[in-house]
């Protein structure tokens, strides 16, 4: 699953070394970014002239912290690859002001003005970035308060729950869909319900990616056990 998604990005950087990509945090993308670092050292991809944009991070976690997702893009890619970290960008966790802070990552956001490819993982609840389920598909960069679930499920990574941030700065859906190509990678068992949902079921803010839907050229990369439940309902879909 991981040397499929990794393929795909790197596509994107074989064919234009000024490529632009949308990057996301979380366990499942992990063996994406080290199929990446693999073929840089190998001289197979240069990232020195990408960009990057990252979907999220926590609010009030400093970027040394190894919880901010500052530190997790360093840590799991950035700092293993030919990248000028001038060019990598993410909200600032930092800004106190939640207004200000997503005006400035709207901004950054907007002048960069594309992804190539936008990399998504999917959240228990079916969110994305960390846009949770609510009335409305957020246009902008956005301040979210985070779900009960998505604190118990993150708090694998903190000492205990209460380590975790409570709200979180996110691209909004504006951004998300603009990208030329969306790959969204899933993994484990747990997740295939909510994938089912995403991909098949009512477009709606309360299931946030399955806005997905209507966006002209997503891949999904998945293994068996997330496919379990679109196996199940719909084995036409399958490749
Ligand atoms: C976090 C991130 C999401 C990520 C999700 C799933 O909440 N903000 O971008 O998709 O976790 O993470 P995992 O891949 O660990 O299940």
């Amino acid at each position: 699953m991981s040397r499929k998604a990794a393929a795909v990005v790197a596509a994107k950087v074989a064919s234009d070394n000024c490529a632009v990509l949308g990057l996301a945090t979380g366990s499942t993308p992990i063996g994406l970014y080290q199929n990446l670092v693999k073929w840089n050292n190998e001289g197979l991809i240069s990232f020195k002239k990408v960009q990057t944009v990252n979907l999220d991070e926590y609010c009030g976690l400093p970027r040394e912290h190894d919880q901010s997702y500052a530190y997790f893009m360093n840590d799991n890619l950035f700092s293993h690859i030919d990248i000028d970290l001038n060019n990598t960008h993410l909200p600032d966790g930092t800004n106190p002001d939640p207004k200000k802070a997503c005006e400035d990552y709207d901004e950054v956001l907007e002048k960069i003005g594309r992804q190539d490819v936008q990399v998504l993982g999917l959240g228990n609840n079916g969110h994305i970035g960390f846009n949770e389920p609510c009335d409305e598909f957020k246009p902008n960069v956005n301040h979210v308060m985070l779900t009960k679930s998505t604190i118990e499920a993150n708090a694998r990574f903190f000492e205990t729950v209460d380590d975790v941030p409570k709200s979180a700065y996110t691209m909004g859906f504006k951004a998300i869909m603009r990208a030329k190509q969306i790959l969204l990678v899933v993994s484990g068992a747990g997740k295939a319900e909510i994938l089912e949902k995403a991909l098949f079921g009512p477009i709606t803010p309360q299931v946030p990616a399955s806005i997905l839907q209507l966006h002209g050229d997503v891949v999904v990369c998945a293994d068996d056990e997330a496919m379990a439940k679109i196996k199940e309902l719909h084995p036409e879909a399958i490749l």
